[in-house]
């Protein structure tokens, strides 16, 4: 049941794959799909591939980045800003995805800096957010949700959150073919639309994508697609194959 107010959107997360052939391969079968523009598509390779896969990409599908830092320029040896995004028209910048916060040290503090400097230069971002398996069976789920999104609350303003699209990423399905089932991503994605509500707006709540990532795949994502708090996917693995297009198209 897709929402008339929120346009679905689903993200392809190359992560760390591809080379220059394959990444050419995947956006020409991207390209030759011709998506009708309905579902919001954004696809995000590794940086160094960023700027082809711009020039390849036929639009409305749009790029993005796989992490920025915060300052626009500087001795920051290995990083890129997010004015050097804007500058080569990258659209978009996934932020606190799960991996950078477990291996690569990203507090919750650094990923809502990171945030409010994205959107200050004028970049969309997928703010990724999401609970462990411990911490699932411990029942913190949305303690562990909210406080992540807590600090972005406290760094940004009402007016920024229409740049971001929320990612819930239970870090137990990602990469584990381990998918939740509509019913647990439902829930929760309705109890982070309800605390939006509370602690920033009705407004937001109403009109923010909450977009769901963990082992989708082309056979699962048409039931998670028909929840009603469930605005889109992020994509990992299967963004690299041809059944991304199939995910692409799971809310017609
Ligand atoms: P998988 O789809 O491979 O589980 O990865 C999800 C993800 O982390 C997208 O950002």
């Amino acid at each position: 049941m897709v929402n008339p107010n929120r346009k679905f959107f689903v993200g392809g997360n190359f992560k760390m794959n591809g080379t220059v052939d394959m990444i050419n391969e995947l956006i020409n079968h991207l390209n030759n799909a011709k998506l009708d523009g309905k579902t919001e598509v954004v696809v995000a390779p590794p940086s160094i591939y960023l700027l082809q896969v711009k020039e390849k990409l036929t639009p409305p599908a749009q790029v993005a980045a796989q992490n920025c830092y915060t300052a626009d320029s500087g001795a920051y040896t290995g990083e890129i800003s997010p004015s050097q995004l804007q500058d080569a028209n990258i659209e978009w910048v996934i932020l606190g995805h799960s991996e950078r916060r477990s291996m690569f040290g990203d507090t919750d503090k650094f990923v809502a800096d990171k945030t409010k400097a994205a959107i200050a230069n004028g970049l969309k971002v997928i703010l990724c957010v999401g609970e462990s398996q411990e911490e699932r069976e411990k029942d913190i789920t949305m303690e562990v949700n909210e406080r992540q999104l807590e600090a972005v609350t406290k760094t940004i303003e009402e007016k920024d959150w229409e740049h971001i699209v929320l990612a819930y990423e239970p870090v137990w399905a990602i990469g584990t073919g381990l998918v939740a089932s509509p019913q647990q991503a439902q829930e929760v994605h309705a109890d982070l639309r309800q605390w939006l509500g509370q602690r920033v707006s009705q407004k937001v709540a109403d009109s923010i994508r909450i977009i769901y990532g963990g082992s989708v795949n082309g056979k699962n994502c048409k039931e998670l697609a028909r929840q009603p708090d469930i605005d889109g996917f992020l994509v990992g693995g299967a963004s690299l194959k041809p059944e991304f297009v199939d995910i692409c198209k799971s809310a017609d």
